[in-house]
Formats: structure tokens, sequence, C-alpha cells
């Protein structure tokens, strides 16, 4: 029988028919929705390797998995696992960095280039009032050219951002845990407090892991520090703002607008306040979408599932994990 991985069934049938393409020599690749129900249990109680996409893998999972080698996430962020109970038990937890920076990137810019130059606005627009007699009322814009981008959180993504900014002619400024000193050389981009990017920029870009440490990291205080022109993007985790917060902002002019591609609660509940705001432009958590950068994350993936089927240590362990090498006897 060859080992089993369960992926959710929450992913697009293209990326669970590329998993079992990739693995179909060496594994079984079994779709499961609702992980805690007792019929996906059954399975995951056999389960060599789990692929979660919002599924949380805890404890109370774990514990359902006596067969487990590893937890590979398909992404960056890996929020929903807890890794020390994984650590615990011996089970790797690998991820995809690197591979995706441009793309989430290149969303953000997107999101930023929408709320500057009005093309929600500007498309409705066209379909509707453009054609009709009378004064032509284009939505009229900002240049991104020569405002300031504040990144909170330089990290790889971040990066890609600011490099992406740089092109614009945008003036960048960054806060994070560490001074990117290569990153200030190479690119101009300047370290500055929290306080004083919130205050200073005209778009407030997030980059940062959800951990303890950064959930709620932009709350009312935050918000109310930003200029009541400035813009927030989120495309990071939404639990780093506090959406309560950010929903009054918007909705008394403490900021101008907001891009989000990351919510509290995902898919948004069709009562969230946000979905009725016109200063917001919002995308269902899609910042890795591209043909190119899920099939790089497919094979990615599928290659550290092979490594650890065989006995390998995988390539691409989280941080925690890093240099981990369990003696994983055959468990069968
Ligand atoms: C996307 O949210 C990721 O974690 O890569």
């Amino acid at each position: 029988m060859k080992p089993k991985v369960v992926i959710s069934y929450g992913f697009r049938n293209e990326v669970i028919g590329q998993f079992k393409k990739r693995l179909s020599d060496i594994a079984e690749v079994i779709p499961l929705p609702e992980w805690m129900s007792s019929e996906s249990l059954q399975e995951i109680r056999n389960a060599e390797v789990l692929v979660p996409l919002h599924e949380f893998v805890g404890e109370a999972l774990l514990e359902h998995a006596p067969r487990l080698k590893a937890v590979s996430r398909f992404g960056v962020g890996y929020d929903r696992v807890d890794v020390e109970a994984c650590t615990r038990r011996g089970v790797y937890v690998t991820y995809t960095p690197g591979i995706l920076s441009h793309a989430v990137a290149e969303l953000t810019l997107a999101l930023m280039l929408c709320l500057s130059r009005r093309m929600m606005e500007a498309d409705r627009y066209v379909r509707t009032k453009w054609a009709m007699n009378g004064k032509a009322m284009i939505p009229l814009g900002n240049d991104l050219q020569g405002k300031i981008l504040g990144i909170i959180g330089l990290g790889r993504i971040g990066l890609e951002v600011a490099r992406r900014a740089r092109a614009f002619n945008m003036q960048v400024i960054y806060y994070d845990k560490l001074r990117r000193l290569e990153a200030e050389e190479n690119l101009g981009v300047k370290y500055v407090s929290l306080k004083h990017l919130l205050k200073t920029s005209d778009f407030v870009s997030l980059h940062v892991p959800l951990t303890p440490e950064t959930r709620h990291l932009i709350s009312e205080r935050e918000l109310r520090m930003m200029k009541k022109t400035a813009y927030l993007i989120n495309t990071s985790r939404g639990a780093v703002v506090d959406e309560k917060a950010l929903c009054r902002a918007l909705r008394e002019g403490w900021i101008a607008g907001a891009g989000l591609d990351v919510f509290y609660e995902e898919p948004v509940p069709l009562d969230n306040p946000l979905l009725k705001m016109e200063n917001v432009v919002l995308t269902p958590h899609m910042a890795t979408h591209t043909v190119e950068t899920r099939r790089l994350m497919v094979a990615t993936v599928t290659e550290d599932i092979r490594r650890v089927l065989s006995g390998e240590p995988p390539l691409n362990l989280v941080p925690e994990q890093k240099g981990k090498k369990f003696h994983i006897q055959d468990k069968n």
C-alpha cells in the first residue's frame, strides 16, 4: 500500500490534480473536507503527510495522526500550524518561501494602483455613465511617483515590494524588528520607527507573519496616527489588523482607504461591513494565485513530500525546525 498524503479538499481541482500526478508513483493523494469530521479522521489516522489549506493543524488533529511525518504548507504563512506540537511529535513542517514573493509584491502594487488611480470606480464609470451626455466625470487619481511607501516587515516579500515601488519612483521607508542594511544600501530604503512610518507614509503596506506579537499590530492607536490621505494595504494576514478599528477608520475618514487581500474571517461573510464600503479594494486572499506561482508551489511542496517519504529531510523546513532531522523510523 502506498503512503497516504491527505490534501485539503478546498484546493482548486487543478492543484489537486497536479499533486496526484506528481506523487502518483509513490503516494496516494486523498482530498478531504472537514478534517475534524469522523469520516476524515479515519483517513487521517493513516496519513503520512498533511497538506492543509485553511485547516488548523494542532494537537487536536495530530492526536489522530500517529503515522504523520510532515505537515506541508502550501504557502509561506504557517500561522495555522502548531509548529511546537509538530516538533514534539517529530513531524516536519515545510512551507514555500521565496518562490511566491514576487506574486505577492505584484498584487500589493496592483492594490496600490487600484486605489490611487480609482480603477474600480473608473471601470464602473465606463460601463454605466461615460456614454451619457453631459460633463465627463472621469475619476481623478493620484500619482504613486513621489509618494512615501511605508513597509512594515522588510523580509522576502517586503523587499520585493520595495524594489517595485522604487521602480515607480516612490520613497520607501520601512520598519522591522531587524535593520536590513543591505537593502538600505542597495535600494535606498530608510529605516524608521513604527510611529514615524505611520505618521508620514502615503501607503502603509503590511508584510509580517501573523504571530502573537503581530496580532493587531495595526489597531485604533496606529490607524489614528496615519494621515487622513493615506491608504493601508494588507496582503499578510487579516488578524495583523484590528478589523473593527479599521472599519471605523474607513467610515470616519481617519484614513483614505484600504486595499485588502486578507481578512479576519475567510471567506469574508456577506454581512462584513467592509463589503459595503466604497473606499476599499478587496481581493479573496489571492496574492499567490497566478498560474506560474501556483505551479512552482506545487513543485516545491511535492518535492519535499517525496523527500520525506523516502526518508530524507525536506529542503524547506520552517525556521523553528531549521537543521532538525527527525529520526523517522518506519511508523508503519
Ligand atoms: C498565503 O497566504 C501564504 O501563506 O503563502
